[in-house]
């Protein structure tokens, strides 16, 4: 079974390149961005709670997050796979992540490191906030601290994956089709 992590700073192109990913290998997309919102949107207890959070472009405290994950994965577990959206954005989140993973016999085959400056990121941002309806895309604050928060909280994630031999570097500039293709090749290898 594929489990894919796919990473890099808010607007890089993570959720526009899983849903072409999930197409085209049938795998379950898993986006913790998406399940957070939907259960903000219903009110549920976890939303009420990481609403706050969200709303600043804060993190969500890691072990809401982790438990969350483990439910979605055992309610995957006869899929052909999973790719992982917003998913580990924490070490902390990341060593869960092995550690669930290996209980059930599975390891991660790879994290798809996706690239791009500041500027390109903050400009996809705005531009999408414009007709989103994502709280946290039309503010340029919560935009820059939600990079923040990546490039100090987020960032380590990569690096542990690199000592793990896993991480496959991409450049998130460029046609989607384009970047997309590249990505394919990377799974093609892990398959
Ligand atoms: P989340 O929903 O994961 O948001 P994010 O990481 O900030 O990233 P985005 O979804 O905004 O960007 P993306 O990389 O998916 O880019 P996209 O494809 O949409 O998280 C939101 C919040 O939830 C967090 O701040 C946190 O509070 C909480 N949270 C979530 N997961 C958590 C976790 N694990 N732990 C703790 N807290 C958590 O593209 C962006 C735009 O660019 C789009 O308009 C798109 O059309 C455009 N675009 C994409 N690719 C290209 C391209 N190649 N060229 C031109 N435009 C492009
Ligand atoms: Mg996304």
């Amino acid at each position: 079974m594929l489990n894919i992590a796919i990473f890099g700073a808010p607007g890089v192109g993570k959720g526009t390149q899983s849903a072409l990913i999930v197409e085209k290998y049938n795998l379950v997309h898993i986006s913790t961005g998406d399940i957070l919102r939907e259960e903000t949107s219903n009110n549920t207890e976890l939303g009420l709670q990481a609403k706050a959070f969200m709303e600043k472009g804060q993190l969500v405290p890691d072990q809401l997050i982790i438990n969350m994950l483990e439910k979605k994965i055992d309610e995957n577990k006869n899929a052909a796979g999973v790719i992982y959206d917003g998913f580990p954005r924490t070490v902390k989140q990341a060593e869960a992540l092995d550690a669930m993973l290996e209980k059930k016999g599975m390891k991660l085959s790879c994290m798809l490191y996706l690239d791009a400056d500041h500027d390109t990121l903050v400009e996809r941002l705005l531009n999408r906030g414009k007709d989103s309806g994502r709280a946290d895309d039309s503010d340029k604050n919560v935009i820059e601290n939600r990079i923040k928060v990546y490039n100090e909280s987020t960032l380590p994630v990569a690096g542990y994956y690199e000592n793990q031999g896993k991480s496959v570097k991409i450049n998130g500039i460029g046609e989607i089709n384009d970047i997309f293709n590249t990505i394919c090749q990377a799974i093609d290898k892990v398959k």
